[in-house]
């Protein structure tokens, strides 16, 4: 199937949502990952749940790159907010994505750079980014901010650490895959955009407000998804 988006959930209530929607499906598996594909909104779609961390996201992206042929890749999911005014229920749309957890500083390399990487911070599709605008508009009951999102292999949940990721990278928000899906589509060049419902504070209390808010991030993702799959080209 060409010019097909793929879609990387974080859980299996955002997944059910493109299940609904998902004509002539077909499940493949790879990695122990199960990849959805079919039409949705006449539009070809893979849809995948990733699983936790880096190394998980980044396997998932280059098997949809190399296997699946996608064109573009859209990442939803939940996320810490470590931004001024940033609550939880909110939703932050990354202009780029970084690392909070790449740590060369031993070789003299800023927080986040990696070893020959022209670039620490990697960039989100523009028109991607347009499309998730116009479809967050539809979000009514939260705020939409645009801005960095911080990706590491750690749950934060120290008021501390999230401060040090907010001032170090401007980050608005920290999870823990999306830097590694866009550094694969970097590495590829294919255009992505990483979208996230803010779940919890980064906090003492995150644990507490992650599974409050988890169903407002699903309600989220149901308007992000219905609004920008038939609007993606
Ligand atoms: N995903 C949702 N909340 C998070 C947090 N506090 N840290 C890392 N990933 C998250």
């Amino acid at each position: 199937m060409t010019h097909s988006t793929a879609i990387i959930v974080a859980m299996q209530e955002e997944l059910e949502i493109i299940l609904q929607h998902l004509e002539h499906a077909s499940t493949h598996e790879r990695a122990g990952m199960q990849f959805h594909q079919g039409t949705f909104a006449g539009k070809p779609v893979v849809a995948v749940i990733c699983g936790v961390g880096k190394v998980n996201a980044a396997t998932c992206t280059q098997i949809l790159i190399s296997e699946f042929a996608v064109s573009r890749v859209i990442n939803i999911g939940i996320a810490g907010g470590i931004g001024p005014g940033i609550s939880p229920g909110d939703v932050v749309i990354a202009d780029c994505l970084v690392q909070h957890d790449m740590d060369i500083a031993a070789l003299g390399l800023p927080p986040g750079q990696i070893f020959r990487m022209d670039t620490l911070y990697f960039p989100t599709d523009p028109t991607l980014r347009r499309l998730a605008q116009e479809a967050a508009s539809h979000i009514t009951a939260h705020n939409v901010s645009t801005g960095c999102i911080a990706s590491g292999d750690q749950f934060i949940a120290s008021p501390e650490k999230s401060r040090w990721i907010h001032q170090q990278f401007n980050a608005l928000a920290c999870e823990m895959e999306s830097a590694s899906i866009a550094q694969a589509c970097y590495l590829n060049n294919v255009p992505v955009i990483c979208i996230r419902s803010i779940s919890d504070n980064a906090n003492d209390g995150a644990n507490m407000d992650f599974e409050q808010f988890m169903s407002i991030a699903v309600q989220n993702a149901s308007i992000l998804l219905q609004q920008m799959l038939p609007a993606c080209p």
